[in-house]
């Protein structure tokens, strides 16, 4: 478990695991409207080396950019009932070479994510948000436990970079 102070904190542990993440990885992300799901894939991407803005696919179900791994960005917000072509999509882009990153993945069928990581957000204050880790591989699990990039990326004060430093 993760505690962020700000959306950027949450952005660096995004841009941790993306750093982390290699071709055909899953990440399921559950949360309410405004926990921060995409404020995680906007890290993500960062991780992966992508320097286009990331916003949520709006009228589609999924937003590809290109970095070191090709991202996926998927939203199944507006997918109320899972019908063949989004489905024939998404296991096209589960099995593709890229990273997929899922928002509102509760419609998707178990089989076709076996394999996937699951990361919680929930919100426990005005910006302040607690993330948790399921079903990741080592790689994955170790940089988010770290929580290295968040610590290296809080900004503010003198006093906040202060409280923050490494030890080492
Ligand atoms: N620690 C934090 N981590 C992430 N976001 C935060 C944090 N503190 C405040 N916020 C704010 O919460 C909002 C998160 O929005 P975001 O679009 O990432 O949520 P979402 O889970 O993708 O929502 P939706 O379900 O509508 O897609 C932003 O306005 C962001 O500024
Ligand atoms: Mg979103």
């Amino acid at each position: 478990m993760i505690e962020t102070r700000n959306e950027e904190e949450t952005r660096a542990l995004g841009a941790a695991v993306g750093e982390a993440s290699e071709p055909g990885d899953i990440i399921l992300l559950r949360g309410h409207f405004g926990a921060g799901k995409t404020t995680f894939v906007q890290g993500l991407a960062r991780g992966l080396g992508i320097s286009d803005q990331v916003t949520s696919p709006s009228f589609v179900i999924a937003c590809e950019y290109e970095g070191r791994v090709p991202l996926y960005h998927i939203d199944l917000w507006r997918v109320e009932q899972m019908d063949a072509t989004t489905l024939e999509a998404l296991a096209e882009y589960f099995g593709g070479d890229g990273v997929c990153a899922v928002e509102w993945p509760d419609s998707v069928p178990m089989d076709l994510i076996q394999e996937a990581v699951r990361i919680d957000i929930t919100p426990t204050g005005d910006d302040q948000r607690s993330l948790s880790l399921d079903g990741a591989p080592p790689r994955l699990r170790e940089v988010f436990e770290r929580g290295a990039g968040v610590r290296k990326a809080v900004r503010g004060g003198a006093g906040a970079g202060r409280r923050n430093a490494p030890r080492d």
